[in-house]
């Protein structure tokens, strides 16, 4: 195993990973290997990772409860935090119940994992989530995948398959931050024995969440939430089910006590709507100047708005010089996304100004 020889290839096709070491709060402005920025790269959509008020349920929380939850939730680790955000979930969904994981990554390895037995066939968007894809080979089913968005072509898979199925779409796709047609998927689902995923991981407190009926709902809380984890959130029977069957669920630690206390007051801040109304107002500005300084923008009304460059040399520079005067905008490249589709992934967040976004995008104009 030639490690090296592997990165110096991932650096000739400019495909090398590297970390920047943050030196701030999580904010609209942040202190990277000591550079102060405007960031446009956080999921932390509602600026609550930061917000005064869910700082003050943390420190609560670890009077409380300590630190750590110092076990898996099947022993000693299901607080009575974990159980009250559990059911602040679930009401706020409107589901029978809801059950946390400590990551998104490891919910949907968990629902995959507990469905193993129960599936014959897998039907994935073609630009879901990596988590979705990895948790789809853990339990050895074929990746079948339709073309983005497109109902027709996952009719046209639909023919070929027999048996219990699942159909399963990011609910606001990560990348490009457009949406799943979700009561066409809904339809298909009820007509050809599938049940529906979604996971709403960038959807979650900031757009309405569309649950249908007997479908499996997964959503993030360490994006619009602020904090971390996950949950599943569904019939009581069926969250009884992944308690029992869930690996990535059973073998592991539960979060710190103290984030669901936090996460229990980001829920009530997400309830009260106030950030929620900034992004928004944000998400409409930031549409409307790009189209008026002509900058192409993409079908996506959610907080992510990708600048498709389609190169990764451009778009690394074009990255480093927006750092340079003072924007943090992370270029996305393959195999994220696909070779010709490498992009700015820009993302708002509440607590930006308009003068910040104006000031982004006049620079990207520039800079291309
Ligand atoms: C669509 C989607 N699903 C799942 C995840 C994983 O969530 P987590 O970061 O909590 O592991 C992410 C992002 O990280 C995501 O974008």
């Amino acid at each position: 195993m030639d490690f090296s020889k592997i990165l110096i290839s991932l650096k000739d096709k400019h495909l090398y990973r590297s970390r920047k070491i943050t030196e701030s709060a999580q904010g609209t402005q942040i202190v990277i290997d000591g550079h102060s920025l405007i960031n446009f790269c956080s999921n932390d959509y509602l600026s609550l990772a930061n917000h005064v008020q869910v700082k003050e349920a943390f420190k609560q929380g670890v009077d409380e409860y300590g630190v750590g939850s110092g076990a898996s939730h099947l022993v000693s680790g299901h607080s009575r935090a974990h159980h009250e955000l559990e059911k602040a979930l679930a009401q706020y969904t409107g589901q029978q119940r809801a059950l946390l994981y400590s990551t998104g990554y490891s919910a949907n390895l968990g629902v995959f994992s507990a469905l193993k037995g129960e599936l014959d066939w897998v039907l994935q968007d073609k630009l879901n989530h990596a988590s979705l894809i990895d948790a789809n080979q853990l339990i050895g089913l074929p990746l079948q995948r339709y073309l983005h968005n497109d109902i027709t072509s996952l009719e046209k898979k639909l023919d070929k398959q027999a048996g219990q199925g699942m159909i399963v779409t990011d609910t606001v796709f990560s990348m490009d931050g457009d949406s799943a047609k979700l009561d066409d998927l809904q339809k298909i689902a009820n007509f050809s024995n599938a049940v529906l995923m979604q996971d709403d991981a960038h959807g979650f407190g900031v757009f309405e969440s569309n649950i249908p009926k007997n479908s499996i709902y997964m959503a993030t809380l360490g994006k619009a939430a602020g904090t971390m984890g996950a949950f599943v959130a569904g019939k009581a029977d069926f969250i009884e089910f992944l308690i029992q069957k869930s690996r990535p669920y059973i073998y592991t630690t539960a979060i710190s006590p103290a984030i669901c206390v936090a996460t229990l007051k980001s829920l009530e801040l997400i309830k009260q709507g106030e950030q929620k109304a900034k992004l928004l107002a944000h998400i409409d500005f930031f549409r409307n100047f790009s189209q008026a300084i002509g900058l192409p923008i993409s079908a996506s009304k959610s907080a992510i708005q990708p600048l498709i460059i389609g190169d990764s040399e451009k778009a690394l520079k074009i990255s480093q010089k927006l750092f340079e005067q003072g924007f943090y905008v992370s270029a996305i490249r393959p195999p994220t996304v696909p070779k010709g589709t490498e992009r700015l992934r820009i993302t708002l967040n509440a607590n930006h100004t308009q003068s910040q976004i104006e000031q982004l995008l006049v620079h990207i104009k520039n800079a291309l």
